[in-house]
């Protein structure tokens, strides 16, 4: 193995070790009265459990990654040019944090929230582990590695046609409202597709995918942090992640279409 290559597995498995002790706190505090803080809106919350998440996975990453640079949520999610945009230094070794994703399921106690880490090498994503504490799915992938789900290697669905596929989308905190955007994109899917599902983790959904349960997925106006740790283990697996031109997605991107790779132009088509 490789100096960089042994360095990368390192990482990997110290980004595993974090989101299970994140885990195991959110775990340790699940039944306890919470504290909900609107952010922008009435559906965008944060509560005291993501704050804490966040700031155990930054102390060990500062512990033992002091030359890495971090970008997560609730630190860098208010800043006005968060929003798509990869601020940070692109140089050397970074790490995109969701303590979270899916905080409005913790909050209704829906199983279905991970926390998600992607390790990103000079802009480009190489590692990524996405974690369910209530669960114990613990997702990973490294660029040219491989993707695992609890260690077994993980392969995308062969579904052949639209008929036959199970989409998952999502709605921004923003796009909350009368005509929205994606109500009318599901309205295009209805009739085309097997069905639509809106289960509230865009990390978790990309997993999905990566194992063969969902088809595909698409969602506007995510962030980095939703997606780092998805897009290596989709891709790791065998699926296809572009914007909505087709090119190649880049954690700049505004919309991202993600599927088994079969489906992936006749899903374009719709939503185009
Ligand atoms: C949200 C989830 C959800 C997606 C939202 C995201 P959060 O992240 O990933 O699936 O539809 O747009 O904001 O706020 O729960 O970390
Ligand atoms: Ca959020
Ligand atoms: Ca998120
Ligand atoms: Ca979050």
């Amino acid at each position: 193995m490789n100096e960089q290559l042994a360095y990368e597995d390192a990482i990997m498995q110290n980004a595993i070790l974090y989101v299970k002790e994140a885990g195991k706190l959110i775990m340790d505090l699940i039944n306890m009265p919470l504290q909900i803080q609107e952010k922008k809106n009435q559906s965008d919350l944060v509560t005291e459990v993501d704050v804490r998440s966040e700031q155990l996975l930054r102390d060990r990453i500062i512990r033992d990654y002091p030359d890495h640079w971090i970008l997560s949520e609730e630190t860098d999610g208010g800043r006005e040019d968060s929003h798509r945009a990869l601020q940070q230094p692109t140089a050397g070794y970074g790490w995109i944090i969701d303590p979270i994703d899916g905080t409005i399921n913790f909050i209704h106690s829906i199983a279905h929230f991970s926390i998600s880490i992607g390790i990103v090498r000079n802009g480009v994503p190489i590692c990524g582990v996405v974690y369910n504490p209530v669960t114990n799915d613990l997702y990973s992938g490294r660029k040219q590695g491989g993707a695992f789900l609890n260690g077994q290697t993980i392969q995308v669905g062969k579904e052949q046609e639209l008929a036959q596929a199970l989409l998952a989308t999502g709605f921004q905190a923003i796009d909350w409202k009368p005509n929205s955007v994606v109500v009318e994109q599901i309205g295009r899917m209805t009739g085309r597709v097997r069905s639509v599902r809106i289960m509230g983790a865009a990390s978790l959904d990309l997993c999905l995918v990566a194992s063969g349960r969902l088809t595909g997925f698409w969602h506007d106006g995510l962030y980095p942090w939703d997606v780092a740790a998805g897009i290596v283990i989709l891709q790791e697996a065998g699926g296809t992640i572009t914007n909505v031109a087709g090119r190649p997605f880049t954690l700049s991107d505004s919309t991202l279409i993600a599927s088994n790779s079969i489906i992936h132009q006749a899903l374009i088509s719709v939503l185009q």
